[in-house]
């Protein structure tokens, strides 16, 4: 039971005849100081049923309840104030976790049900931009929390394999490219191909009807236009995994929209049967007025299908497929409307599953408050991000500690985490501003911080020696120790948090406050003091880093013993 459920329990004990256990509980507050103690119940609206000023009600409460499970009940005007037993507390937090190690806070509510993730999905021949780096960190970390309270997660890279880009990439390379360049440096010469076509594009506008041409040919099948396509679609993935790799994500399924290439005259079938497909000007459309959305575009007039008709085909064979329990897809905001079409599409066709569909839109990354763009070529290449940021988590490690076995390793972890960590920190839909030099830091709200503070109570218990003993009764009652029992208690209401509204930030955000309490405690307490609890506050430190530690691994990072 977590303190609000003592202290709902202890009071309807005594007002059981006036109001529901439901009742006490949604009356219950957390206090906002210290100083009033853990949970406050107000007693305004017990003053009807019993005729009395809440004053007098709640001195006559605190009279009748007892029992061992509060310190001290106090009564300031019309509010009690409940004081857990922090040694009650404590003993049963740290013994819990003791037992259940890294486990602490699972559960099974998912019943093993299956979540494809569609995440990541950056577009072929051209770079990773931070928004798939957002995507790809974001979805990583929710399918680690789905997975802790019990869904099986499949982590789905629905790549941009497909579409009129392609043609312009052909024409591009047909007329300004090489092969060598391409081998060398797939997604610098692709982009380059690219950015070139919209220039030359804007005073040779026949361009753009040669490149709509190889597309409808690569549609086809034609042989030329396939070989191409095949070709940049393996170079770039190859250029992708580096990333991947560095991130350590990695994919369940890389069917990306080309995929879908078969599978959508299924659905133009279905959509046909139901009457739902009307002509415009050429183009197919399904309405929506009645959603209130603008009718989704199924096919132009040349036959060609878009983006939401291959959405169509992935979403129905990804509930034939997995059968799944719910749908996920982590995709910018900018998306947003398409993401409503689509499950309106779904829902007109009678799939009463696409209510188990979620976007989970997110924010931008900007720099010096401007969105970045690959149009003109202004991009952020990823890898070189995740490549200094290791440098600058190096450069820490060699002042702060120079003789570290494995400096290289932990750099590495400390760096890349440090721009997983920045990510997820913040509620996913804000938009942020990246500067390196902040997110690498080892002070303030950061990656490394919570790292740092977890390397700390490791090297604190070797220094003692310290093995945990599940069999060992660990408590502790002073208040330093108290501020960290209350967060580590309230872990796996996080995790639950966490995984209702899809927002990792929830658990960085934890990690960030339980490495400030500890990091007060560390310097309020002797903890290697030779005393009697001595024992108790090493449990403690030990309980701190193994719940730490399942923060970070939810968010996607390592925590090193040592940095
Ligand atoms: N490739 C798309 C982009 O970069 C994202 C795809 C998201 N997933 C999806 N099923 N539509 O904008």
């Amino acid at each position: 039971m977590n303190n609000k459920e003592i202290v709902a329990k202890a009071i309807y004990d005594v007002v059981k005849e006036d109001l529901s256990l439901e009742n006490v509980t949604q009356l219950l507050e957390n206090p906002k100081s210290v100083d009033h103690g853990d949970v406050a119940f107000p007693a305004f609206s017990l003053a009807k049923v019993y005729r009395k000023a809440p004053q007098q009600i709640a001195a006559d409460l605190a009279e009748k309840i007892t029992g061992t499970d509060f310190e001290k009940i106090e009564v300031v005007g019309p509010y009690l104030n409940f004081f857990m037993n922090k040694k009650m507390v404590s003993q049963a937090v740290i013994g819990q976790i003791a037992k259940e190690k890294g486990h602490y806070g699972d559960s099974s509510i998912g019943n093993k049900g299956n979540v494809p993730i569609d995440m990541s999905s950056p577009n072929i021949a051209k770079p990773i931009s931070m928004g798939h780096l957002r995507s790809t960190v974001i979805g990583n970390s929710i399918a680690f929390i789905l997975e802790k309270i019990g869904y099986t997660p499949i982590r789905i890279n629905h790549l941009g394999d497909w579409g009129t880009q392609f043609g312009k990439l052909i024409v591009g390379y047909k007329k300004w490219g090489s092969e060598e360049a391409v081998k060398t440096a797939p997604i610098t010469e692709l982009l380059r191909l690219y950015v070139q076509f919209h220039e030359e594009a804007e005073t040779q506008p026949e361009l753009e009807e040669e490149a709509r041409a190889w597309f409808k040919k690569l549609e086809e099948g034609d042989e030329e236009a396939t070989e191409l396509w095949q070709w940049f679609r393996t170079e770039s993935l190859k250029e992708f995994d580096k990333i991947y790799s560095m991130l350590e994500v990695s994919f369940d399924s890389y069917n990306g929209e080309a995929f879908y290439n078969d599978k959508m005259d299924e659905i133009v079938t279905m959509l046909e049967e139901k009457h739902l497909l009307q002509e415009n000007q050429g183009a197919e459309i399904v309405d929506l007025s009645a959603y209130d959305l603008n009718p989704a575009l199924i096919k132009k007039s040349d036959g060609a299908t878009l983006y939401i008709t291959r959405d169509l085909a992935a979403a129905v064979y990804r509930k034939r497929n997995y059968d799944f329990a719910k749908s996920v897809y982590v995709v910018g905001n900018e998306q947003s409307n398409h993401f409503k079409q689509l499950k309106a599409v779904l829902n007109e066709l009678g799939f009463d599953w696409s209510k188990d569909m979620h976007h989970i839109p997110f924010g931008l990354i900007t720099q010096g408050g401007k969105k970045l763009s690959t149009r003109k070529g202004k991009i952020v290449l990823l890898e070189e991000v995740l490549n200094e940021a290791v440098e600058l988590a190096n450069k820490q490690i060699m002042e702060k500690n120079p003789d570290l076995p494995d400096r290289e390793e932990v750099a590495r972890q400390v760096g890349i985490g440090s721009v997983i960590f920045h990510d997820l920190k913040n509620d996913r839909l804000n938009n942020f501003d990246f500067v390196l030099e902040e997110v690498v830091r080892f002070e303030g709200e950061t990656g490394p911080y919570v790292q740092y503070t977890h390397a700390r109570a490791m090297s604190i218990l070797r220094k003692a020696d310290f093995t945990i003993d599940e069999t060992k009764e660990y408590a502790l009652d002073d208040k330093e120790s108290w501020e960290v029992v209350k967060l580590l208690q309230k872990f796996p209401e996080i995790v639950m948090q966490a995984a209702e509204k899809y927002e990792p930030s929830v658990i960085a955000k934890h990690a960030i406050q339980v490495a400030q309490a500890f990091n007060k405690y560390y310097a309020h307490v002797k903890i290697l003091a030779e005393d009697e609890q001595k024992e108790s506050r090493l449990a403690l430190v030990y309980a701190m880093a193994t719940i730490i530690k399942e923060d970070i691994r939810l968010l996607g990072l390592h925590a090193p013993n040592e940095m």
